[in-house]
């Protein structure tokens, strides 16, 4: 038997019409149900508490190396950061038109994130509900998601539309094998999905407390800088790295410590000396859940006699982290984002997304020579970032020290992520 809600091309083996009592008593399952147990929090207290946030930055050491290479406090990292708080997915036109979807992975939540025919943006763990199989690949549009191994096949809304050769099964009801909702919303051009356990799944417009739960105070900051909806989406790059998704935030968040030695023809276009960083470091505001998580560093051009580099990143470059992995760049006519994403303990997989002013789009010299030299600082920071995660994991290293005059950012990312495995 097989089972079909809504009128959509069928098999042979389609026999029966069923119809669902409600399209919400649909949703019942949420990811508070899984059956994985959690990481317990008493076993990586250790771990955890070797760091002290408290010490001012001056005094301060660094994390342990275990943050960086043990897979049990990897394992609760990710649970702990991951799965709970707005996250940062994609951007707004990859679901720009309805039927348009996109799927990815965080942590081991697999998703996809599509726009239904009737324009609404949703997001689902992209889970058979058979028997596993991951059910969309990669990006597109689709008018329903078929499962590739025994076809079940649901709507862009979640709902079963269709279940292959099922007859004789008994206590089966429709309504509860839907594809499992996740809280999904946009911020500017970004698209964000919410793994929390205590949200319900699909409420109401939630985009105007995104923001602010998000970005906290940050998002005014952010929309002045010209971090907006108004550039276009020029192409995307991925890179995986041998080393923990935290090695590369923390290359981000030295203030350009390193520029002047790894990155020469990149330090040539910026003026190293005007870097400003601004991280707010209210921790007890944390724990109400009304913290800022995100650091700004601020750097301005360099000088006209190096016009090349003086044409890609403009006058002024505003860097942004937002806890605790995306990182948006804003420079000259360009921004460029960049999630990343654990893999492992040491290893994690950084997506770059590139988007430029409308008024160079068509400017392809322009726009091939800016990504030549992007791509030249990914792989240098690529080789940095492997060689600190191979330290980390030499028994010469466990913990080092701040350079408070510049790792400001970097600290204050570490205290967050203190704040946040501790409650
Ligand atoms: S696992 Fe999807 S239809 Fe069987």
């Amino acid at each position: 038997m097989a089972i079909l809600l809504k009128p959509i091309s069928l098999s042979s083996e389609t026999l029966n019409i069923y119809k669902p009592k409600s399209k919400k008593s649909h949703f019942i399952k949420k990811i508070s149900n899984s059956c994985s147990p959690k990481p317990s929090f008493e076993s990586q207290k250790r771990i955890i508490s070797e760091f002290n946030p408290k010490i001012p930055l001056e005094q301060a050491v660094t994390p342990p190396s275990s943050w960086y290479t043990d897979n049990g406090y990897y394992e609760f990292e990710v649970d702990r950061v991951f799965y709970q708080g707005w996250q940062a997915v994609g951007y707004a036109e990859q679901t720009k038109d309805p039927h348009d979807f996109f799927t990815g992975r965080l942590g081991n939540v697999q998703y996809v994130v599509c726009r239904d025919g009737n324009g609404k943006l949703r997001a689902f763990h992209n889970v058979c509900r058979h028997h596993a199989s991951i059910l969309a690949v990669g990006t597109g549009q689709k008018s329903c998601f078929v499962c590739p191994y025994h076809g079940w096949t649901y709507g862009l809304d979640g709902l079963l539309l269709k279940a292959t050769r099922i007859s004789g099964i008994q206590n089966f009801d429709v309504n509860e094998f839907g594809l499992i909702p996740l809280q999904v919303a946009t911020w500017g051009p970004f698209i964000l999905i919410n793994l929390s356990k205590n949200i319900q799944p699909q409420q109401k417009d939630v985009s105007n407390i995104v923001g602010h739960e998000w970005l906290g105070s940050c998002a005014e900051v952010l929309s002045a800088n010209g971090i907006d909806s108004s550039l276009s989406f020029v192409c995307r790059r991925e890179y995986t790295i041998e080393c923990n998704w935290k090695v590369f935030c923390d290359n981000y968040l030295d203030g350009g410590y390193h520029v002047a030695y790894a990155h020469k023809g990149l330090a040539s276009g910026l003026k190293l000396d005007s870097y400003v960083t601004t991280a707010i470091f209210d921790r007890l505001m944390l724990m109400k859940q009304l913290y800022e998580k995100v650091s700004t560093q601020i750097c301005e051009g360099g000088s006209l006699d190096n016009s090349d580099a003086f044409d890609r990143l403009g006058s002024k470059a505003v860097y942004a982290f937002v806890y605790p992995n995306f990182m948006i760049n804003r420079y000259g006519p360009w921004m460029d984002t960049n999630l990343v994403l654990p893999l492992g303990p040491s290893k994690c997989q950084v997506i770059f997304d590139y988007f430029l002013e409308d008024s160079l789009k068509d400017d392809l010299a322009f726009i091939e020579r800016s990504l030549e030299e992007s791509e030249r600082v990914q792989m240098e920071d690529i080789v940095l970032c492997e060689g600190v995660q191979k330290g980390l994991e030499s028994p010469a290293y466990c913990t080092g020290r701040y350079a408070p005059a510049v790792e400001k950012a970097m600290y204050h990312f570490h205290g967050v992520l203190y704040d946040n495995l501790s409650t």
